[in-house]
């Protein structure tokens, strides 16, 4: 299983697209505190999601407390200030992906705690400042699961 942290998310339908694709490819979603939004809020609900959609979800009152949660694990920063681009990395079961908030992406402080390798960028054009969140975790989750031989997909 791979693993997809949002950190801080902020735009509740984001946030759904992203618990209906972990729950799709069998990923385990974590989702670190503060959230810009109650887990019951109405736009999630919206999207449809199942109950076992929302049993996937793991929320943590921190980074800190997230990555000691994921010990052992190679934890990804996915960025636009990556100079890795994603395509060129072998994923392993197991690997964590780590996403910014919509509004500001990843902190720098929390950033530059990843070496250069462990940094993800997915191409644009150069006119381009990002893509949209839940359309970056799809892109490198299939990635990922491509790359294992989409275990358990059909
Ligand atoms: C809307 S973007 C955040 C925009 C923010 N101004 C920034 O520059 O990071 C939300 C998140 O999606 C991911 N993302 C979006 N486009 C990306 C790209 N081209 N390469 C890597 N990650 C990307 C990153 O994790 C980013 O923190």
């Amino acid at each position: 299983m791979f693993n997809i942290i949002l950190h801080q998310p902020e735009i509740p339908p984001n946030t759904g697209n992203i618990i209906r694709l972990c729950a799709n490819t069998g990923f385990q979603l974590h989702l670190v505190k503060p959230l810009g939004f109650p887990l019951q809020d109405k736009q999630l609900l919206r999207a449809g999601l199942d109950y076992h959609e929302f049993a996937r979800i793991k929320v943590h009152d921190s980074w800190m407390a997230c990555s000691q949660s994921l010990q052992g694990h190679r934890i990804f920063a996915v960025t636009t200030k990556g100079k890795q681009c994603y395509d060129t990395v072998q994923y392993v079961t197991g690997d964590a992906f780590l996403f910014g908030a919509e509004s500001c992406g990843l902190p720098s402080h929390l950033l530059n705690t990843f070496p250069e390798l462990r940094r993800i960028r997915i191409p644009m054009v150069a006119t381009s400042r990002s893509l949209n969140l839940s359309n970056a975790v799809a892109i490198i989750a299939y990635e990922a699961w491509r790359q294992a031989g989409f275990p358990s997909g059909q």
